[in-house]
């Protein structure tokens, strides 16, 4: 057991212990194994683990993020042959795309075994699995003996986070230790595929692209935005949103509209010259959707701890990554 280095700090007349951030892979393992939570180094954005086998260790991911218990959890492993374990079977195609594309982007929804606690799953037959692409997370995996249920490391809702001070931020009083893996290199959570009678169907769109997926096995269905679906009940209309108000649209626009107001600017691209009382963050200035991904959640948070009263941004191109950036920007600007 670790002997617990506890930092207290007086933060509105509270007393709270703040979490300890470093790179310790055996202290992470020990606080896993003692039921506690650990926020992990994922590719895509930080992850809040627990011991996805141990109800009571996962019932404290749910308390921490203040979410609620009909959204899932993904499952986090380090081989395929520790997927067997958790799922009864893998349609051909959905092997395929994991022999393919693991470790990274892609949480596959597979029929679970009764090992998953149904928290983990809310009820539901399949279980989200992935194997995430972070050789600190790799290797923190590899020595548990458990997988890691982890959702995103924020508050029910709101941004995700893409490095370990942005979990400080807002969970640092709730959890011991944040395993500190830099900055999320990909930055958009997973993109989430499972199969439906022989369909093969993308439920959330991330950070491995719909083209890709399709080069592997052919066309796909997408089903988003399922607040009513029982299937993927995380995608609510409103997720990823900052406090102050995001307004989609044509910027140039928007400016006029908000004119009197101080502005934040999400921009992709260096062909729009905004008024200089407007503070602008540029996705990236010469359109390269990926580093558009990374910068996303980063940018949206800057934004909204600056001193701006509103927050517009126009749509990217609907194509290749462009499509989940989308995804993230509607869901951010939903009431
Ligand atoms: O990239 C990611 O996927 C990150 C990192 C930490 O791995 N995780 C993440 O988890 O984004 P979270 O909890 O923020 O989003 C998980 C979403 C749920 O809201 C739900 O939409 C879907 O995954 N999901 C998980 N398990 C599911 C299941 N059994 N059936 C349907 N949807 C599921
Ligand atoms: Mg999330």
């Amino acid at each position: 057991m670790v002997k617990k280095r506890t930092i207290y700090v007086v933060a509105n007349n509270y007393i709270c212990r703040v979490a300890e951030i470093g790179k310790d892979i055996s202290k992470a393992k020990d606080f896993l194994e003692n039921e506690q939570l650990v926020a992990i180094p994922t590719e895509t954005v930080y992850g809040l683990a627990a011991n996805a086998l141990n109800p009571i260790a996962v019932a404290k991911i749910f308390e921490a993020k203040e979410r609620p218990t009909f959204d899932p959890l993904i499952v986090h492993t380090h081989s395929l042959n520790e997927v067997q374990k958790f799922v009864t079977e893998i349609h051909p195609a959905l092997l395929k795309l994991a022999e393919t594309f693991w470790p990274g982007p892609l949480t596959l929804l597979l029929p679970k075994k009764e090992i998953v606690p149904n928290l983990v799953t809310s009820g539901l037959d399949r279980v989200g699995v992935r194997i995430p692409n972070h050789l600190l997370t790799l290797e923190l995996l590899s020595q548990l003996n458990f997988p890691l249920a982890a959702p995103s490391a924020n508050p029910f809702g709101y941004i995700s986070p893409t490095t370990a001070e942005h979990v400080n931020k807002q969970l640092g009083t709730k959890i011991p230790y944040i395993l500190d893996g830099g900055n999320c290199e990909v930055g958009l959570e997973s993109t989430i595929v499972g199969e439906e009678n022989g369909e093969i169907i993308i439920y959330r769109l991330g950070g491995l692209s719909i083209d890709d997926i399709e080069k592997m096995v052919g066309k796909v269905s997408v089903q988003l935005n399922q607040s009513s679906n029982p299937k993927a009940p995380g995608q609510l209309k409103s997720h990823y949103a900052p406090k102050k108000p995001v307004y989609i649209g044509n910027v140039i626009d928007l400016q006029k509209i908000h004119s009197g107001k101080n502005i934040g600017a999400l921009v992709f691209g260096d062909d729009i010259k905004l008024n200089e009382t407007t503070t602008v963050k540029n996705l990236s200035s010469s359109k390269n959707y990926q580093e558009a991904a990374v910068n996303l959640f980063s940018f949206l948070r800057e934004l909204d701890e600056a001193d701006v009263d509103v927050i517009i941004t126009n749509l990217l191109p609907e194509q290749g990554l462009g499509l989940a950036i989308n995804d993230r920007l509607r869901r951010a600007a939903a009431l």
